[in-house]
């Protein structure tokens, strides 16, 4: 993240308009990875372009990769792939970065991959990954940061993961897909993101099955070949566009490329709260805001549960609920720093552990924030645009690691949000 921005919300303007959900970042990065597992060119169609999917393309530029954009289609060649080593500056900025290990050790027996960076939403350790890869026969060991995998010829094992992580299924997918012989990954993570990525290794010749169950049974072969691939609608931009349609009871959105099948469950919370969506066609949704908002109760779990990432955005509503709303974290320990920040415009919101306790309805005014990181940065804009007065957002740039042009989006549908360039923003960190 080379420079700070900072985005100026004045809040109160009622949203009306259509938007468009485009495609899910955590789909693209698993599969931006997965070039590496075949030589030649791909095609993906509705690339999001966000930061992230950028530090990706630049760490395969640097493994020898070529990338270009054609609108939102993205094309990568991987034919003059010759390095192993990812670099620390790129690899320490996203979590995604760790998906090079299995794609590499499977491919070229070597992986030199430093331990990755990302939002700061918890601990986040890799040791599924690493004891993953070692049931494979991949020797892994760790020197100054960086994670040394070697392997001659990988080999298929049953894994089961203590809990189901989704990028250490990802990355086990990957290495299996090119193991002699099988896989059965157990415990695995059921996200559609993980599902999408099951999809490609397929269709590149990889003998999957299961993949959105418990158990991945996979075969791999010694060879694969380049796909075009068209990514899956972004869930979680998808749940913060219903949240961003309900902020005022007077709002009216239209949601094209809205999955819906991705979205059962916060859905059925939006409803609880009093909120209804309105089929108007194939993957279009009309939503209306909310008169008498309810209080509910949400507890995050790995997919078909409640996502994580949308916890913090469903709590801007929350705000404004007839009562006392409760939300459990059941992931990653440090998701209620926006709490916080949101408590600075007025929400009376209480984090006891791993509970918030959301006192509704509270009043916001405009204040200035600070994202911790992309999910409490894209609900702090939310926030901000329910705000009286203007909320200045720092560090805004986290919000561009997911979202593509947020801004511009919110501006087309009558949000009045602009960017500044934050000029200092380096010389106290
Ligand atoms: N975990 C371990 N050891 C591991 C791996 C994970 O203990 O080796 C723990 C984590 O600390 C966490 C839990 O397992 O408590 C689940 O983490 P998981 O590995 O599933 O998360 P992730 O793969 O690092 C992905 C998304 C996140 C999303 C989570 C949960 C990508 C690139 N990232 O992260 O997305 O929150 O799954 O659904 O796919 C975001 O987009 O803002 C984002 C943070």
């Amino acid at each position: 993240m080379d420079r700070g921005r900072k985005y100026i919300i004045k809040g109160g303007n009622i949203l009306k308009g259509e938007l468009t959900i485009k495609g899910a970042k955590n789909a693209v990065l698993p599969a931006l990875a997965c070039t590496l597992l075949a030589k030649g060119e791909y095609h993906f169609i509705n690339v999001p372009k966000v930061r992230d999917v950028f530090c990706m393309l630049r760490i395969l530029e640097h493994l020898g990769a070529k990338s270009s954009f054609e609108g939102s289609t993205l094309l990568v060649d991987t034919s003059s792939v010759c390095r192993v080593d990812i670099p620390y500056d790129l690899a320490t900025q996203i979590r995604a970065s760790i998906l090079f290990l299995g794609a590499l050790t499977a491919s070229f027996g070597e992986a030199v991959v430093p331990l990755p960076g990302g939002c700061a939403i918890g601990k986040r350790p890799v040791n599924f990954h690493e004891k993953g890869l070692r049931h494979l026969t991949a020797e892994i060991s760790l020197d100054h940061g960086n994670i040394i995998a070697k392997a001659s010829k990988l080999k298929g094992a049953e894994i089961i993961l203590d809990f189901p992580s989704v990028t250490a299924t990802e990355n086990l997918l990957m290495a299996a897909s090119l193991a002699e012989g099988e896989t059965k990954i157990k415990n695995a993570a059921k996200e559609p993101e993980v599902v999408f990525l099951a999809e490609m290794l397929g269709k590149m010749g990889a003998d999957i099955r299961g993949a959105g169950e418990d158990t991945i049974v996979i075969r791999g072969r010694k060879r694969l070949k380049p796909v075009k691939m068209e990514v899956i609608p972004d869930r979680i931009e998808a749940g913060t566009f219903l949240i961003l349609s309900a902020l005022f009871p007077e709002n009216e959105v239209i949601l094209n490329n809205f999955p819906v099948n991705l979205l059962e469950y916060p859905i059925l919370k939006f409803q609880e709260m009093g909120g209804s969506i309105k089929k108007l066609g194939k993957n279009t949704y009309q939503i209306k805001g909310i008169g008498n908002l309810r209080p509910i109760e949400i507890q995050t779990a790995p997919y078909p549960g409640f996502p994580t990432d949308l916890q913090p955005i469903f709590a801007i509503l929350l705000t404004q609920s007839q009562g006392i709303s409760r939300i459990k974290e059941n992931l990653f320990e440090n998701r209620f720093l926006y709490a916080m920040e949101l408590n600075r415009l007025g929400a009376e919101i209480m984090i006891e552990e791993r509970v918030a306790l959301i006192k509704g309805p509270t009043p916001l005014t405009g204040s200035p924030v600070r994202a911790t990181d992309l999910r409490a940065g894209a609900a702090l804009v939310l926030a901000g645009l329910l705000a009286k007065n203007t909320t200045t957002l720092y560090e805004a740039e986290l919000v561009e690691r997911g979202y593509e042009d947020l801004p511009g989006r919110i501006r087309a549908i009558g949000g009045d949000i602009t960017i500044e360039e934050e000029l200092n923003h380096s010389l106290c960190k």
